[in-house]
């Protein structure tokens, strides 16, 4: 029976992430009548307790959807906080004191990874890590090598059962659905392989640039930024062997599929960055930073031998969308004479902004010809995530349940795949904003297909 956290306390209360993300989730998990322990933020910003609340405020009014006064009235009575530095002895002191006698205390380390080892020796020190669970949030190193490193950090004051790893694509109502799909029909299992499946695509499109992020992209890059992560969070869960039930099992197969992923060399990536790019606020005039990448990846397994994988990531492309897109091969035999026996069948998964499970079919025309048009078979379709990802996994974290937190092998294996293609591994190429991309990108497919871009979805008639 693991314990259940008895209150949150999060580093960075004052930043980005609290302010765009925790609050709106924490006002959600209110209305939902699951939030009924203190939350304690801890930041170094010279604040009191009003202030704290003032932009617990704002933050609800700008990024969820307003504030509610119920649940604000519910959340003041639950804010606390404690301003300090990191590095002093006193502001964990003040913590222990503000934790009132809690026994299992959640740290969310809402702050850069270079803090990490100050505030884990902070809690270590002052014994709030004792009983305690850390949460942390990506990006978790910048290669190999500094993630291995930041895994022996936090090792260092806690236990890997007590580590909860962020990766919000995990938190995703359609990326579990996605899993249960796989694993809750018998009718897929046959031809989830090599036999049947003649390629995969993955495209997480965004219209968005970096707004005003720029400095923080320079650091990282679409592969950084969501091609180590969340891409292969959703090859991992595409791609795994079915697991012997829930929760640990579930991140033993996941962690166990990156591992037979081939790791990834120049030849198989292009990256690109948008036209403009180099003006935004904090990027070098001289940035060869990608805002795109495309890759092709194999998997070295009996099930998946052979079949291309195909990734694409990007900001400012025409879409916001991301889909999987499964195709499967061609009939082994023409039957019919019809001119054009158009796309073969496919599943296609939407990630966003709907949830969207579909299949697509050859039915025949109506009509005196043998001749077929494609039509999509809509399993599941919603309009929309009902719960944010971020309010789901801090409630699972909250409860000790680590079914959909990356692990520290996971993590480690996602970026020994793409250690060889990081920096200026490949050229940049430019592309027009609004565009799919760097033309190079089309060189990838070497098993004759298209890329397939995502189109806006029509409106649900059942929503
Ligand atoms: C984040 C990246 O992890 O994911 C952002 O840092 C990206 O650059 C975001 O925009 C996309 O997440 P979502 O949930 O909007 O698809």
């Amino acid at each position: 029976m693991v314990d259940q956290a008895d209150a949150l306390v999060f580093f960075g209360a004052t930043g980005d992430l609290a302010y765009k993300k925790i609050f709106p989730s924490l006002q959600s998990m209110i209305r939902h009548g699951r939030l009924n322990m203190p939350v304690i933020g801890v930041a170094k910003q010279g604040w009191n307790l009003e202030q704290f609340k003032a932009r617990a405020k704002a933050s609800l009014e700008e990024h969820g959807g307003g504030a509610d006064p119920e649940a604000l009235k519910k959340l003041f009575s639950l804010l606390k906080y404690v301003d300090g530095d990191y590095k002093s002895p006193e502001t964990f002191q003040e913590l222990r004191r503000t934790l009132d006698g809690a026994k299992h205390p959640m740290h969310y380390l809402a702050i850069p990874p270079s803090m990490f080892a100050t505030v884990g020796e902070g809690l270590a020190k002052s014994q709030c890590n004792q009983g305690a669970r850390i949460v942390v949030e990506k990006p978790f190193g910048r290669s190999l090598a500094s993630a291995r490193e930041l895994n022996a950090t936090l090792r260092e004051y806690f236990p890997e059962d007590a580590i909860f790893r962020i990766d919000h694509y995990l938190g995703k109502e359609p990326v579990q659905s996605l899993l249960y799909s796989r694993f809750a029909n018998a009718v897929l299992e046959p031809l989830w392989n090599r036999n049947y499946v003649g390629s995969v695509q993955i495209t997480m499109a965004e219209t968005i640039g970096v707004l005003g992020r720029g400095r923080f992209y320079e650091e990282a890059g679409a592969i950084r930024d969501v091609l180590q992560n969340h891409m292969m969070q959703l090859i991992a869960c595409l791609t795994m062997e079915p697991p012997a039930g829930e929760g640990e099992p579930l991140r033993d197969e996941r962690a166990k599929a990156l591992t037979l992923v081939r790791t990834l060399t120049p030849a198989d990536v292009v990256r690109g960055q948008f036209a403009g790019y180099r003006e935004e606020k904090g990027v070098a005039k001289d940035s060869t930073v990608e805002t795109f990448v495309a890759a092709r990846l194999f998997i070295d397994s009996w099930r998946w031998a052979g079949v291309p994988f195909y990734l694409r990531v990007g900001k400012c492309l025409p879409v916001s969308c991301t889909e999987i897109i499964v195709d499967f091969k061609k009939p082994p035999q023409r039957v019919f004479r019809e001119a054009n026996a158009g796309r073969p069948n496919h599943i296609r998964f939407r990630v966003s902004p709907e949830v969207v499970l579909a299949m697509g079919v050859r039915v025949k025309k109506i009509g005196e010809a043998l001749e077929g048009t494609s039509v999509e078979l809509i399993a599941q379709r919603h309009p929309h995530d009902e719960m944010e990802p971020y309010e789901r996994l801090l409630l699972d974290a909250a409860a000790g349940k680590s079914d959909f937190f990356a692990r520290e092998d996971q993590v480690e294996e996602a970026w020994r795949i793409v250690d060889p293609i990081l920096g200026n591994a490949t050229p940049v190429e430019s592309y027009a904003p609004g565009t799919w991309g760097p033309t190079q990108g089309q060189s990838l497919l070497t098993d004759g297909s298209t890329w397939h871009d995502p189109r806006d979805e029509p409106e649900d008639p059942d929503a």
